[in-house]
């Protein structure tokens, strides 16, 4: 089990409070465990009240693997990413007699990893908690950044706070359960993070398959802890999604609004956002044709989906509530090229006048 503090893996030369695990650490606190093994995880915990947050499937594919704490587990799926589960999980953490001392450990994906930050940053007005994400996209992308909440009816994510964990914990074994689909869904997270920030993760790859990662245990390591390096040094100079932080928002924007409209997956929906998206930015910016085509080509290697019959009408009504409108205007996240992405404001009539030709 290898240990890099956030600044570290941000490359920052800053140290603070290197030791303890504090209730409620900065940002540059956070710590990553690469290279772990689950059993490992109670030497980070001594003496703590820890309880277990996961779902139904995760509690079953891997309790075996869980540390003897008490476990809290709910139904799997997006659609149980509301409320009333939170409200559930409250109910038992309080069945169990959870104090401020307790200490959450949610094990899961990206439903479970926002649904335990949520409840450690309201429960007791605020405790403790670390994160096991057991998905490829919980890896490299939602446990990461602090980032929890629930959706509202169709509208994703749109309660929720900004809480960082104490620690992220990755143990790949884990992934030996989690079917091709779910691999599939996280790579799109993984292109993503290629389209804003890195040319050279993108070329490496068009030159691999899904397969391939799936195969090689060292390959698929050493791609997440790229991917969790990405995600973190952005988190890390804009915490508050002020600037920086709003890049991570490529092909999210149209995505979030066709997510729930057609109950697909998370991944499916960010990649047909990120193709809508390269059309955008041949159009506002300066992506060449033939780089929109290498992302959409890319996006096809590893089984995603580029486009889908849609009611435009609707999606255009959701995307006028996106959270990244301002007055009459929405934040697109737009390429210039590969490796390098800008947010632009672009107009919600105009946005409307493109919507058909773009999805
Ligand atoms: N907070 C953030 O910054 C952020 C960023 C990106 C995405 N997200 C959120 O993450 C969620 C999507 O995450 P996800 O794709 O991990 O979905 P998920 O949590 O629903 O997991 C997908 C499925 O895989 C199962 N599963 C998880 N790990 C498994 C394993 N190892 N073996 C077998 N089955 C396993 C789950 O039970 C579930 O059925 C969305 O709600 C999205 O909004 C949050």
């Amino acid at each position: 089990m290898r240990q890099i503090k956030a600044y570290e893996l941000a490359g920052l030369p800053v140290q603070l409070n290197p030791e303890h695990i504090p209730e409620r650490p900065p940002v540059q606190d956070l710590c990553f465990y690469f290279d772990a093994e689950l059993a490992q995880i109670t030497e980070l915990l001594p003496g703590k009240k820890v309880i277990i947050i996961t779902d139904e499937i995760v509690n079953q594919q891997l309790s075996h693997k869980f540390p003897d704490y008490p476990v809290i587990s709910f139904p799997s799926g997006e659609e149980h990413k509301q409320q009333s589960t939170v409200d559930q999980v409250i109910k038992k953490l309080i069945g169990l007699e959870a104090g401020r001392d307790c200490f959450l450990l949610g094990i899961g994906g990206g439903v479970v990893t926002d649904i335990t930050g949520y409840v450690a940053s309201v429960y007791l007005r605020g405790v403790s908690f670390g994160l096991v994400p057991t998905t490829i996209l919980a890896m490299v992308d939602a446990a990461i950044g602090g980032k929890n909440g629930v959706d509202v009816g169709v509208y994703k994510n749109l309660v929720g706070s900004i809480r960082q964990p104490s620690f992220l914990f990755y143990d790949y074994s884990v992934l030996s359960t989690l079917p091709v689909s779910e691999w599939v869904n996280g790579f799109a997270e993984v292109i993503k993070h290629a389209c804003i920030k890195d040319a050279l993760l993108f070329a490496e790859l068009e030159r691999y398959t899904l397969h391939d990662y799936q195969q090689d245990p060292s390959l698929v390591s050493d791609l997440i802890e790229k991917n969790a390096a990405i995600k973190n040094s952005v988190v890390i100079v804009d915490e508050m999604e002020n600037g920086e932080r709003k890049l991570l928002n490529f092909g999210h924007t149209v995505g979030h609004a066709i997510e729930n409209l057609h109950q697909i997956s998370h991944g499916h929906a960010v990649s047909i956002g990120m193709a809508a998206a390269c059309n955008l930015s041949e159009k506002f910016s300066t992506l060449h044709f033939e780089e929109a085509s290498r992302i959409i080509r890319l996006l096809a290697r590893y089984h995603l989906p580029v486009d889908i019959e849609t009611d435009h009408t609707r999606v255009f009504e959701v995307l006028r509530m996106d959270k990244k409108r301002i007055r009459n205007e929405v934040n697109f996240i737009l390429l210039s090229r590969i490796g390098s992405a800008s947010v632009t404001p672009i107009p919600v009539e105009l946005l409307q006048h493109h919507l058909k030709e773009i999805l």
